[in-house]
């Protein structure tokens, strides 16, 4: 989701449910896999048909009210981790047959909302933005790391083309006061881009959305999730992605690309593959599916959403090497948090 989108207007919508529904028929039943539970609403939907269950993860423990409500609900046919989800496998065991698969990435509203977590420009309490589960805030990104790190992290994960001045001014303003909050980070980024205030975006969302990125290992989580997901998964059973930014998109797309029917050799560094080697899903649909013009007008935030799927087939697990090497440049990033 975006950071500029108004923090008044809705309460909670679950991104294309009709599409998500639609593709894994929970009218036939079967066990559910619901990756990313922020307020429940695919867990919820899919548990109104009977026969099914539901295994639902999420890093934020804040999100237990709702996941308490449908234990109680649903006994026996629900189930909820407080763990992120790279780390699926060590809770779902491995003779449970999954039907699907569902990641809904990103932050919720609900998440956003709360300004004092410092997920939103109009917060103006600590910089913190840790969905949960997290060694460290944004707070110790900004106050720790250094300027070229800072920059790296603004141009990979922000395309904030402004990186480098951003992070200058950043090292320069923390030698004599640290970055405490949200606003403080936003005041400088205001100021180094106080020519380009025409653009309808707020100046700072690229540089938050960076910031949240690295905090929370998102491209780690996501890369991790997809193969996690995939080596639980049996033949026939779907793998389903919502996106919400570019960078998001690009490993998902890339990710079903290079593991699927198409597949195609994923660099021209690699030796050549036999494509047959390297399918591990059949993806019906090529292109993204986008939220209706209906959604968008109730759910403006849908507006960013892409879904991808694909269905596992009957090829035996193999680690994608391709899709790690392919964002190793992320990865690498990622891992400079290790010196928090
Ligand atoms: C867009 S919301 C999901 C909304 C949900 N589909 C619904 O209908 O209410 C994303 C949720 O995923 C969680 N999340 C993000 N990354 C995660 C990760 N690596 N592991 C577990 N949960 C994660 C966030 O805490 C947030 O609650």
């Amino acid at each position: 989701m975006n950071a500029t989108m108004s923090l008044k207007k809705i309460d909670h919508f679950s991104v294309m449910l009709d599409q998500i529904l639609s593709i894994i028929t929970p009218q036939h039943g079967g066990t559910f896999i619901d990756c990313t539970f922020g307020a429940g609403g695919y867990s919820k939907a899919i548990l109104e048909y009977p026969n099914t269950k539901v295994i639902a993860f999420d890093r934020d423990k804040s999100v237990k009210h709702f996941s308490k409500a449908l234990e109680e609900q649903y006994r026996n046919r629900f189930k909820f981790y407080t763990e992120k989800f790279s780390t699926l496998n060590s809770f779902v065991k491995k003779d449970v047959n999954i039907k699907a698969i569902i990641f809904d990435l990103g932050f919720s509203l609900m998440q956003i909302k709360n300004l004092d977590r410092g997920f939103s420009f109009e917060s103006k309490g600590p910089l913190d933005m840790r969905m949960g589960i997290n060694k460290f805030s944004a707070h110790d990104v900004l106050n720790k790391l250094n300027q070229s790190q800072i920059s790296s992290i603004l141009k990979y994960f922000g395309d904030e083309k402004d990186h480098k001045k951003i992070a200058f001014q950043l090292a320069r303003l923390r030698k004599n006061n640290k970055i405490l909050s949200t606003d403080d980070f936003v005041r400088i980024i205001k100021k180094v881009k106080k020519n380009n205030n025409f653009t309808k975006k707020n100046v700072a969302t690229k540089s938050l959305q960076a910031l949240r990125i690295f905090v929370n290992n998102e491209v780690s989580e996501l890369i991790k999730g997809l193969i996690e997901a995939t080596k639980l998964l049996n033949p026939g059973a779907v793998l389903i992605i919502v996106s919400f930014h570019s960078l998001e998109d690009k490993i998902v797309k890339y990710f079903f690309r290079t593991y699927s029917e198409k597949s195609r050799n994923p660099s021209r560094y690699f030796p050549k593959l036999d494509k047959e080697d390297i399918r591990l899903f059949s993806c019906p649909i090529k292109k993204s599916i986008k939220p209706s013009e209906k959604e968008i007008l109730i759910n403006r935030p849908s507006r960013s959403a892409k879904l991808r799927y694909g269905i596992r087939n009957n090829k035996k697990y193999f680690f994608p090497k391709e899709l790690t090497e392919k964002f190793k440049n992320y990865l690498e990033i990622e891992r400079m948090s290790l010196h928090l």
